[in-house]
């Protein structure tokens, strides 16, 4: 069985296309510290540290003279009901709390509080200019996303050269190499295509689909919900225009990518192929190695499919995949 942590090959991207629009994310140049707490570290990326935080417990003078509770559920630009069955806007029976408590809204604001939200922080003196202008693409191309697969961007704070993202937080973690069966394996891959779908209907491409950019909502159901996060390297394309830049990580690389012919959208669906042969196998179908897959890729064998998997083994893979439901 290979690794996961295969190294990745970032450069500089096209510039975006078209313009973006805000959608409804919050932008806010303050200490995000002072609104949030820390609770645990969640993930770690190559330029980002993912932590799960959650609303300080404050209350201003006019909440506290009102009993209105300060935190009102977050407005994302979709899904209101998720922030709480009573919804995330003042309803009528809130509003007139403004002038005597209601028990009900201060219950409904316990729960936001307690909510957990998931915060990417960078260091953007810590790292080079791409990556700086990677994350600000990841922020342009999120707002505009609204899709139960793709993971949703509620605030961006910037302040003191660091960049803080709160998302909604998906606590079981990335995607994990291990076998699964074909029932979860087709679940699963539903889900990434829909996403994806979505994502090039809007002409967008991943290009960074791989298990860590896969994370589970829970890690308790068998069959759980996925989300598609890291957008840094995505890429608004035109239809005429086939895009250049190298990047990706190896694992998922699609040949086109590497032999600078131009590709399209069709390397994040190479990518879902590379993901559901290695939740069915538990195995990498392609090279893991950079040098190894450069090499490769000079004789010209990456194109002919001479290294590729042979298709007696897939069939094991599926057979074992499925006896696991048994
Ligand atoms: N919303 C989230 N909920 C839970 N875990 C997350 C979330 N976003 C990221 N992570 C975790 O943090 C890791 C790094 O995040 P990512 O956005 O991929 O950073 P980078 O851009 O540095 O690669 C992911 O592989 C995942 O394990
Ligand atoms: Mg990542």
């Amino acid at each position: 069985m290979g690794q996961c942590s295969v190294p990745k090959m970032r450069t500089k991207k096209e510039p975006a296309t078209h313009s973006l629009h805000n959608g409804l994310v919050l932008n806010r140049k303050e200490n995000f510290l002072s609104t949030y707490v820390v609770e645990r570290q969640i993930g770690q990326g190559s330029m980002a540290t993912v932590s799960v935080v959650r609303k300080k417990l404050t209350r201003s003078p006019l909440t506290q003279a009102s009993g209105i509770p300060e935190d009102i559920p977050m407005n994302g630009p979709r899904r209101f009901s998720s922030f709480g069955s009573r919804g995330s806007s003042l309803n009528s029976s809130q509003c007139s709390s403004l002038s005597s408590y209601n028990p009900g809204a201060y219950t409904l604001s316990k729960s936001s509080r307690s909510r957990k939200f998931a915060m990417k922080t960078i260091y953007t003196n810590r790292i080079n200019k791409n990556l700086v202008n990677e994350i600000r693409n990841e922020i342009n191309v999120l707002r505009q996303l609204d899709h139960p697969n793709i993971i949703q961007l509620l605030e961006v704070y910037e302040y003191r050269k660091r960049i803080y993202l709160l998302m909604e937080l998906c606590e079981g973690g990335p995607l994990q190499i291990k076998l699964y069966t074909e029932a979860q394996t087709c679940h699963i891959m539903g889900q990434i295509l829909r996403a994806l779908v979505y994502l090039h209907e809007q002409n967008i491409v991943h290009r960074d689909i791989k298990m860590e950019n896969i994370v589970l909502e829970n890690f308790i159901d068998e069959y759980p919900t996925v989300k598609l996060i890291d957008f840094g390297l995505s890429q608004v394309y035109t239809c005429s225009e086939k895009l250049r830049a190298v990047c990706g990580t190896i694992y998922t690389l699609a040949p086109e990518v590497i032999t600078g012919e131009g590709y399209t959208a069709k390397v994040d669906m190479w990518a879902t192929g590379v993901l559901m042969y290695l939740m069915i196998s538990n195995e990498f179908p392609f090279l893991t190695n950079e040098f190894e897959l450069q090499d490769e890729v000079k004789k010209k064998r990456f194109m002919e499919g001479k290294f590729f998997f042979q298709l007696p083994d897939l069939v094991k893979c599926v057979e074992r995949s499925t006896d696991i439901n048994h």
